[in-house]
């Protein structure tokens, strides 16, 4: 057992009383994520009604997981934090850093070659602070989660994007970056905007070829990348209570992707199910008895409209299958339409390769349904078309499907299994016949579909789907195949059509597993020493980044002028660049080189405006910094959309860019430079950013009154004499403007220990 079941105990105890309190002083009835915002509230922090989408809250999340790609990053602040063991219970998983190439055990040997020192550092640091340690092959991070760690009514963070996953088992779970969690593991209260709530109905049962996935793409293309920003999603409704809960935690899981600060669904007999069948049955046993806590009050459930702030209906007996794409994850068509946009479009229709895995869609049920695709089309006599590639979410999900002979129906049908590991979701895959960067589709079961994000080729138009729609459309080997109308043509060139899926939603003889590659820390890590080498290319020990220096920000040159989309991944590309993930200095080689420059429309090629000559963009950060000049990058709408890798927020901050000024933030990424000391700011009219040139060197003035709702001013001094004069905003609350001012917000909270 992996879970404290104990500390389960204790938060349960008193969680009726807790509500009934909550609901006495805030004076309404409340949303199930209500409850558990409020019953988690830092000590100290007032019991009253906070302003939704205004008022800074502390909380106090009961766990913190992090992934290897994110935990390097987080351990090293951790290590400066002053803490000699974490505060809560908290867990690393290697799920990042193994590359999809040949298969699961060539690629697992390669990845424990190839990260050892990295695989190392993670698993002495856990053991030193009192950290699980989830070797690699585990499983993805918010599987091994969901099947050991979630718990209803409970509140994490998780240093991903992806850890809303586990609203699928009603936790309120939340992605931030590393800082975040080093407040939470060093004891700290940790901060938040109340959320607003968008309350989504589900009426109706899925049937067919329609399946969780579907709810979450229809949703995205309703409420688009940015709808969810600085909201909490709560399903509700009858329809929740016939999905499964590896089903929720798909919709939760990509919540994700319309910026969602996270997505819940009530508890239900199939939550129960889950747990119990993964071994919780003890959790089981307390759930039951309070499930009105993990459930919104009725009074919420009659007058949706006056509880939440935006309410939107989804008929699951209506609804289609979705694939989203390409290149971004709201660009929603129902299965019906997507053969014309195949077509207006000139989407390549020769689907290349087809992908089942991720931390979205790699459940047991995932892995039935789709295998029942296949089976029925070797029944037919058809030949799968495309390349088929499987990622299993967990040891536990594999060795589940192995033994009840699922995997092998995927291999005898040509597929791969690779490690249960991110893969080529994160762009760990090498895909060797894309050197040639040529058009081409593929259709995945994960949940981004950035350019570039899976295979490194730009030319690759990504389509996001769930695993069942995955499988047809592999073996149809055409992205505007319709399996719920089309025919193809078998061996004996007849004419057949594919049959719905169908799979169990658990194991019939339950789950199983030799070793789930779980390590417990030691029970007294003091003497376990960290070992880093000066010369190592991989990790790098942080030095605290200096305190503001009391003034204003005059003359500095623009760095870059991004245009149209920038995601984390155009600000710190993963793929090959996951490997630096712990050593800042070598991954800052890769900021901002996906971004688009307004004035050339080209990637990594922004003006020097000493020489006139145009240079890559670390190169020119690099070269100002040297020179005791900071830079400043302007950029559009929704900055830092995707991941949570504070990376994108550390790069900048460590070349000496003193501000990203921009039409708007993705949240997590907002949170992230603040923490990192860095200057945020918003233009209060949009159309400033067209004023803007690229010789332009610009001033910030206001700093020395910085507080919470005052603007700043902008200046622009442009080559010709001339210059420019504007507001930009800011959302620093009191405690984040203090941050700033120590140079990060580890450097705070280091001085609250000395
Ligand atoms: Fe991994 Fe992709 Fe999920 S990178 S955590 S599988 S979004």
């Amino acid at each position: 057992m992996v879970f404290d079941i104990d500390l389960i105990k204790r938060i349960y105890q008193t969680y009726p009383q807790k509500i009934d309190l909550i609901r006495q002083k805030i004076g309404k009835p409340l949303t199930l994520a209500e409850k558990i915002l409020y019953t988690h509230l830092a000590e100290g922090e007032e019991l009253k009604a906070y302003k939704r989408g205004e008022d800074y809250v502390n909380f106090s999340p009961d766990r913190v997981a992090m992934q290897d790609a994110t935990a390097q990053m987080a351990l090293l602040q951790l290590m400066n934090s002053g803490r000699n063991r974490v505060a809560v219970p908290s867990t690393v998983h290697c799920d990042h850093l193994i590359q999809a190439y040949k298969n699961a055990h060539d690629d697992l040997i390669a990845a424990e070659n190839n990260n050892q020192e990295v695989y190392q550092f993670l698993r002495d640091v856990s053991n030193k602070y009192g950290i699980g340690f989830w070797k690699p092959d585990a499983g993805i991070i918010h599987q091994v989660v969901l099947e050991n760690y979630a718990f209803p009514g409970g509140m994490m963070i998780g240093t991903d994007s992806h850890t809303p996953n586990a609203g699928g088992l009603s936790m309120l779970a939340i992605g931030v970056g590393g800082a975040d969690a080093v407040d939470v593991m060093a004891g700290m209260p940790w901060e938040l905007k109340m959320p607003k709530i968008i309350g989504v109905k589900l009426i109706g049962k899925l049937s067919g070829w329609t399946s969780p996935k579907d709810v979450i793409l229809k949703l995205a293309g309703i409420l688009t990348v940015k709808g969810g920003t600085n909201s909490v999603i709560e399903y509700f409704g009858e329809g929740t209570s016939t999905l499964s809960a590896t089903g929720k935690a798909t919709i939760c899981n990509m919540g994700a992707e319309v910026g969602a600060t996270t997505s819940i669904f009530p508890y239900s007999k199939k939550s129960a199910d889950y747990l119990a069948m993964t071994g919780r049955q003890d959790i089981v046993d307390l759930a039951d008895i309070l499930t009105d806590c993990f459930n919104p009050d009725e009074a919420v459930l009659s007058q949706p409209n006056k509880y939440y702030d935006q309410v939107i209906e989804i008929n699951l007996s209506e609804l289609e299958p979705y694939v989203n794409g390409p290149f971004t994850p709201d660009l929603a068509y129902p299965i019906s339409q997507l053969a014309t946009a195949v077509k207006a479009h000139n989407y390549p229709d020769n689907m290349e390769v087809g992908l089942i895995g991720s931390c979205t869609n790699s459940s047991y049920e995932d892995m039935m349904r789709a295998a029942s695709v296949i089976d029925d089309a070797n029944q037919l006599g058809l030949k799968i078309k495309a390349k088929l590639i499987i990622n299993p979410g967990s040891k536990q999900v594999k060795y589940t499907s192995k033994r009840d002979g699922i995997l092998s129906r995927f291999e005898q049908a040509g597929a791969v299994i690779m490690a249960n590991a991110c893969g080529p979701c994160i762009g760990q895959w090498r895909r060797d016949e894309v050197a040639d960067e040529h058009k081409n589709s593929i259709v995945t079961s994960f949940n981004r579909n950035f350019a570039k994000r899976n295979d490194g080729s730009p030319n690759t138009y990504a389509f996001v789907c769930s695993p069942e729609i995955v499988t047809a459309l592999t073996i149809a080997g055409k992205l505007s195949f319709n399996p719920l109308t089309d025919s193809l043509i078998n061996d004996k060139g007849q004419e057949v059509k594919l049959s719905e899926p169908i799979g169990d939603e658990l194991p019939k003889k339950g789950f199983a597993v030799d070793d789930a590659g779980y390590i417990a820390p030691i029970a007294d890590g003091r003497s376990v020493e960290i070992y880093i080498s000066n010369h190592s290319e991989r990790l790098q020990l942080l030095s605290p980044f200096s305190p503001w220096d009391g003034k204003d920000i005059i003359s500095q040159p623009l760095l870059i002028k991004v245009t149209g989309k920038c995601t984390t991944d155009h600000i710190s590309m993963a793929g090959k660049w996951l490997k630096f993930r712990g050593h800042l200095d070598n991954i800052s080689n890769n900021m901002l080189i996906g971004a688009v420059n307004a004035f050339n429309k080209k990637t990594n090629s922004v003006l020097d405006a000493q020489t006139d000559e145009y240079v890559e963009v670390p190169k020119l950060a690099r070269q100002l910094k040297a020179q005791g000049l900071g830079s400043i990058v302007i950029a559009e709408e929704n900055y830092g959309e995707g991941s949570s890798r504070e990376h994108a927020a550390m790069e900048p901050r460590f070349l000496n860019v003193k501000a990203i000024i921009v039409k708007s933030f993705a949240r997590i990424h907002e949170t992230n430079l603040k923490k990192q000391g860095m200057l945020a700011l918003t233009f209060v009219n949009k159309d400033d950013y067209d004023k803007i040139r690229e010789d332009d060197k610009i001033s910030i003035i206001g700093l020395t009154d910085f507080a919470p709702n005052k603007n700043l001013t902008l200046v622009l001094h442009h080559r010709d004499g001339s210059g420019d004069s504007f507001a930009v905003a800011h959302t620093y609350n009191q405690s984040q403007i203090e941050w700033f001012k120590a140079g990060s917000a580890l450097n705070k909270l280091k001085e609250g220990f000395k």
